[in-house]
């Protein structure tokens, strides 16, 4: 029964799917906690994490109920009316955010939350010209995907959106030339993720920081994936003290329910018109219900803290690991990168048969995003199993 169901799955999604996705052979139907189950009964540790959009791991009470109370009330109210839940979001997301953040516009997604921001920062300065990253990912619409770096992703859909230009990430010299008062905006992550789990340095970031003040760009930081505990801070701009003129938030921000956020300072707030900028689902009950739960679950069961111990512990444990064929294990909290000096693919298809879920970030890395929830054991086996499969 299982199996055959299994098959049922595999066969519609094959054939019916635009097939625009590399697929692991699970048909996942079961999740708790950090752990998820397959229709064979196979259960895995998950340190993919949804890519980072399942902070809370799966099942989580306060998010479960939520969605639950706000179904049976009301699942359609556009930003057309008030609504309860988006205005409780407004003052969470003003609460926890940085003092340069003042307003907010909710969105569906990551890319959309970076499409608004790039708007909002050529409406609020008068300029086009936008700085990005190499090797940085802030998604694949039209404005999102002029912004990520790699060329695989970018050529077949050119010509993108004109004036867009990469420096190299860490560089502050090259990205302080780079910065100058035609650029509407810098747009950074504070860890890069797709890029390879590359964490920002102090010194280049306070460096950008200053420069888009004195050159009267905006400074952009892009939280997608970091956010929300998952650096160890609830945002990891807080590692760095930065002060970003807009913030773009989504993936967890709703324990698993698609929803995004455009932090903006009261700058460029003032600058927008009615109608500047919409969207349909933006701000909807249930992603808001769900969100709220989301952040009073993080703040009461101290999640930020506990990935901050917890990805300490597992840097240092995946470190101790002796094999010759480890370049470096990189990381902040529990975004943890494990490069190899060869292709990763063959050891995350092992990893994946002896039963944990992780990801690539580029051809030779392992990347660990597992829920915050995960038990301390759990990850000592991912440590263990990564080490037996490295032998
Ligand atoms: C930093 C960053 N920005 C933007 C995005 C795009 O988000 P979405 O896939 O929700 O559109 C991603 C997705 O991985 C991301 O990691």
């Amino acid at each position: 029964m299982a199996n055959s169901l299994g098959t049922m799955v595999r066969g519609l999604e094959d054939q019916f799917s635009a097939g625009t996705y590399y697929k692991r052979d699970i048909v996942l139907v079961r999740g708790r906690g950090a752990h998820l189950w397959d229709t064979d009964g196979r259960k895995f540790i998950d340190c993919v994490g949804g890519h980072g959009s399942a902070n809370l791991g799966y099942q989580n009470p306060y998010v479960d109920q939520a969605i639950q109370e706000q179904t049976s009330k009301l699942l359609v109210c556009n930003e057309l009316f008030y609504h309860e839940e988006r205005a409780r979001l407004l003052a969470n997301l003003a609460r926890l955010t940085p003092e340069s953040i003042h307003r907010f516009f909710l969105c569906n997604s990551g890319s959309e939350a970076v499409e608004g921001a790039l708007k909002f920062a050529r409406l609020a300065t008068g300029r086009r010209q936008i700085v990005a990253t190499m090797r940085s990912f802030h998604g694949k619409s039209f404005g999102a995907l002029s912004a990520t770096w790699n060329k695989e992703y970018r050529q077949p859909f050119e010509p993108l959106v004109p004036e867009f230009s990469h420096v190299p990430f860490n560089n502050l010299q090259k990205a302080c030339k780079a910065i100058t008062d035609k650029t509407a905006a810098f747009l950074v992550e504070p860890v890069q993720g797709e890029g390879g789990v590359r964490p920002g340095s102090l010194e280049f970031l306070k460096a950008v920081q200053e420069r888009c003040h004195e050159t009267g760009a905006l400074l952009i930081i892009d939280e997608v994936q970091t956010g929300f505990g998952r650096t160890g801070r609830m945002f990891a701009l807080q590692h760095f003290d930065l002060l970003p003129d807009i913030l773009c938030l989504a993936k967890s921000m709703g324990g698993g329910i698609p929803i995004g956020a455009i932090g903006i300072s009261q700058v460029v707030a003032s600058q927008l018109f009615k109608l500047a900028h919409s969207s349909t689902f933006g701000g909807n009950p249930l992603g808001c219900a769900a969100a709220n739960a989301t952040i009073r679950y993080l703040e009461e069961f101290h999640l930020s803290e506990r990935a901050h111990e917890l990805g300490r512990l597992f840097i240092r444990q995946l470190r101790s690991i002796r094999s010759t064929r480890i370049r470096e294990v990189r990381g902040l909290g529990l975004m943890v990168g494990l490069e190899l000096k060869e292709k990763s693919g063959p050891f995350i298809q092992q990893l994946m048969q002896k039963g944990v879920l992780v990801l690539a970030a580029g051809p030779t890395l392992i990347r660990y995003l597992p829920p915050l929830v995960i038990e301390q054991e759990d990850l000592e086996k991912v440590v263990t199993l990564t080490a037996e499969v490295l032998q």
